[in-house]
């Protein structure tokens, strides 16, 4: 007789403790070392090789399992596993981010990309914008976003819409802040197809304009974001949260509910760029740390085994030309447009394809974490979070401990 796992379950290994990965119901279930070292044998050997049958523990806890579902005793040998398949198709380019400028006519408290009024030099010409377009799409992105800076403030922006709507991309946003747009743009985005994301960080001009530093902003971007409803533009609302306006969190969600936009958590401040000034760091308001229940799926496990949660498909191009993997890794440079074909900058090897295979087994403690498959990643916030800036640093602010299999006190 045999006891195998359910074929739609998958035990992984920690330092010390394992899981069973449940794609049915999409739980993982933490297990004993001594569970982790039982299964993994069973899943070799029979079970009368394994378990004395006279061992009433072990042998309640297996029909504990066959009861969930979990597993099962066989008669014969059940074939070999075949779903362990962790060649997932080669990743393509998915999704582009065009940082077209770095001039912003709001000064934000928290701006990672620290933008300002000034332009900045040695930026990607528009001709070099367009032909990034043309050879993302041959690449296979289908979703692109123009961010900044603010974006509005790119005098060709509408060109490089209108490039984009030519190369046939699904998915086109402009990621602004909302105050320069006019009833004319309502007009341009609705022929076009565009969706429009945008930021607003209270429900009031005074508190609004504190964190952007332009009085009247509020009111601007409130009137951009009723003209966008009106017209049934698709839209989104982001908010950070900063010291300065930690008290607005649930004012911000009931805005977002009275426009009629989807209404979600707002972020915390990253510590990128301006946001990287402690006299903003809200004082209660945080990111929920990492904590079970995990939940998987067949799909993001097979991905994870090979690729970054966030990463994979992804690439932000910043106005000198660089290329980095999201737009708040600002130091992980994979290449420049100026200097290289966007093929060569996302060819098999290249410096972004590794970004893209950042996995959890390369990080320091996750990779002996038997959660590593289910639990997500933003890597820069890990690096802005290590006192030694490692790119390669745990998830910040995670109190599990794999080598003792226990979650020591969060901070
Ligand atoms: C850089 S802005 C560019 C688009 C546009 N100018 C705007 O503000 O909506 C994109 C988004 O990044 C957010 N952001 C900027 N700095 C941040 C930081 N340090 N931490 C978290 N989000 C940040 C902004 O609040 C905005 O929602
Ligand atoms: S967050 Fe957006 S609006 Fe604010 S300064 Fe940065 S680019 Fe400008
Ligand atoms: S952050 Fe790393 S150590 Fe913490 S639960 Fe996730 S994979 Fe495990
Ligand atoms: S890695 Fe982090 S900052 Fe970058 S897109 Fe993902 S969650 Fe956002």
């Amino acid at each position: 007789m045999y006891y195998r796992l359910n074929p739609q379950c998958k035990l992984v290994s920690g330092a010390l403790r394992g899981a069973i990965y449940d794609f049915r119901s999409g739980r993982v279930y933490s297990i004993s070392s001594s569970a982790l070292k039982l299964l993994s044998q069973l899943q070799e050997h029979q079970l009368a090789d394994v378990v004395d049958a006279e061992d009433r523990l072990t042998m309640d806890y297996l029909d504990k399992l066959s009861s969930q579902g979990l597993g099962a005793i066989f008669i014969t040998p059940p074939s070999k596993d075949s779903t362990n398949n962790t060649n997932t198709n080669e990743k393509q380019l998915d999704f582009l981010w065009l940082e077209i400028t770095s001039s912003c006519n709001n000064r934000c408290l928290h701006c990672y990309a620290s933008c300002t009024s000034q332009p900045s030099d040695n930026s990607v010409s528009h001709e070099q914008w367009l032909s990034v377009i043309t050879q993302a799409k041959q690449l296979g992105a289908s979703a692109i976003q123009l961010i900044g800076g603010e974006p509005m403030l790119y005098p060709r922006w509408q060109e490089l819409v209108l490039k984009a709507v030519h190369e046939q991309f699904e998915f086109i946003e402009i990621f602004t802040n909302g105050t320069l747009i006019k009833p004319e743009h309502i007009k341009f985005f609705a022929e076009n197809h565009v969706s429009i994301a945008t930021t607003i960080y209270a429900d009031n001009a005074e508190i609004h304009d504190l964190v952007t530093q332009n009085p009247g902003s509020f009111q601007k971007t409130l009137d951009a974001i009723n003209m966008l409803t009106i017209a049934r533009i698709p839209l989104r609302i982001a908010s950070i949260i900063m010291k300065q306006n930690e008290s607005q969190i649930q004012n911000i969600m009931e805005l977002c509910y009275r426009v009629g936009v989807e209404v979600n958590m707002p972020d915390v401040v990253r510590p990128t760029g301006r946001g990287a000034n402690t006299s903003i760091v809200p004082e209660h308001y945080k990111k929920a740390p990492i904590s079970p229940p995990f939940f998987t799926d067949e799909e993001s496990f097979n991905l994870a085994q090979q690729y970054h949660s966030c990463f994979a498909g992804r690439a932000a191009i910043t106005t000198q030309g660089d290329v980095i993997p999201c737009i708040f890794a600002r130091e992980k440079v994979c290449g420049n447009i100026k200097q290289h074909s966007l093929a060569e900058i996302v060819a098999a090897n290249s410096p972004l394809q590794q970004c893209w295979h950042t996995t959890k087994d390369c990080l320091t403690k996750c990779k002996d974490c038997e959660f590593r498959y289910a639990c997500t990643d933003c890597r820069p916030l890990a690096q802005s979070m290590s006192e030694t800036g490692d790119w390669l640093a745990c998830t910040a602010g995670c109190s599990y401990n794999p080598y003792t299999g226990k979650w020591e006190e969060s901070e």
